[in-house]
């Protein structure tokens, strides 16, 4: 049973994790070893709470819960000594993550299951120096970690299926979606088919076809409207797969299938052009203030969806 959670690394995807362990009774210990990063965690972790209490989702008395359950700590050994399930979410390079995963083998129970919130790192590279690499498994959340419903599980051959349903129960006990992958592909499933639309996407900034912001808006009043609700697959179906034949045969020809890093994203990094880090990216952000009325703003819609696919049947409640 897991009842003590360790979250190791409080920074974008970490503190969110946290927070949403917390806010559904966990006792969580966040850790970080950069001081900065945990004042900033804790900061952002109140002002997401705050957003939850707000729009209704979350009551005082949760809100306070949540900030009881979270105990900041710059003691990897202290987190993990008690902890039945570690998630690490420390930055995404290999030596960084075997050195950390070496350390949590070393100082938690060793009945404790350990995951890695890694985007990228295949499974048995990260749990190479493991000496039990069964107990490790990826747990792949989305940023805004409390937010985003799917979570991507990864397993090895050797993971017990005991294990599958203790982490599946924890998911969708703090509300997530979780799938399990039938084997590991690079970028598991939802990153892959991010980065083939995004691919395309470059294609037609490239390509000059239209506006940056009618490419978007061609997504989000279009496609993204409906996958909240039913996927690409289902979307065949009722589009009818004769016809979706016949759009493959015009199209995939079509399509971009550079298998290089898209131009147009060589050219803005080499410009140091990085997005809202730099302040330019495909759009301005002139100053701090308004990527963070954006973030508000992206939260607040994120909110609404849920609420809405709770309501619609499409959401566990929490
Ligand atoms: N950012 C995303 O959108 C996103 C989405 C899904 C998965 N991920 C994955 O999640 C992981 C974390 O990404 P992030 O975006 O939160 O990174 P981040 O840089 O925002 O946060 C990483 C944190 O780890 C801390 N850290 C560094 N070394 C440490 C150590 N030795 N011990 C403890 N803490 C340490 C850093 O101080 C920092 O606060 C990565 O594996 C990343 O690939 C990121």
């Amino acid at each position: 049973m897991i009842d003590k959670i360790a979250v190791i690394g409080a920074g974008i995807m970490g503190r969110g994790i946290a927070l949403v362990y917390a806010l559904h009774g966990y006792r969580v210990a966040l850790h970080d070893i950069n001081p900065e990063a945990m004042n900033q965690a804790k900061a952002l972790i109140n002002a997401d709470l705050m957003l939850l209490v707000n729009e209704g989702m979350v009551s005082h008395a949760d809100q306070q819960t949540a900030l009881t359950n979270i105990t900041p700590t710059d003691n990897l050994k202290e987190a993990v000594g008690n902890a039945s399930f570690i998630t690490e979410a420390a930055p995404e390079k290999l030596s960084l993550k075997w050195q950390i995963l070496s350390q949590i083998e070393a100082h938690a129970p060793t009945t404790a299951i350990i995951a890695s919130n890694t985007s990228t790192l295949p499974l048995a590279e990260l749990n190479k120096h493991l000496a039990r690499p069964e107990r490790m498994l990826i747990t792949h959340f989305f940023n805004p970690a409390h937010l985003v419903p799917l979570v991507e599980i990864i397993r090895i051959v050797s993971t017990p299926d005991k294990t599958i349903k203790t982490i599946l129960n924890l998911l969708r006990r703090i509300g997530k979606i979780p799938i399990v992958l039938k084997k590991e592909v690079p970028g598991f499933i939802a990153n892959r088919l991010q980065a083939a639309i995004l691919r395309e996407a470059l294609h037609l900034v490239a390509t000059d076809v239209a506006s940056q912001q009618d490419i978007d808006l061609a997504v989000t009043a279009g496609p993204g409207f409906r996958w909240s609700f039913i996927g690409p697959l289902e979307t065949a179906d009722f589009g009818g797969l004769d016809t979706w034949q016949s759009v493959m045969n015009n199209l995939a020809p079509e399509l971009d299938c550079t298998p290089t890093v898209p131009a147009v994203l060589k050219e803005m990094n080499h410009q140091g052009h990085l997005g809202v880090k730099t302040g330019q990216g495909f759009y301005t952000y002139p100053n701090k203030q308004i990527i963070a009325d954006k973030i508000h703003q992206r939260d607040l819609e994120f909110i609404r969806l849920l609420r809405l696919r709770r309501k619609e049947g499409f959401q566990p409640d929490s």
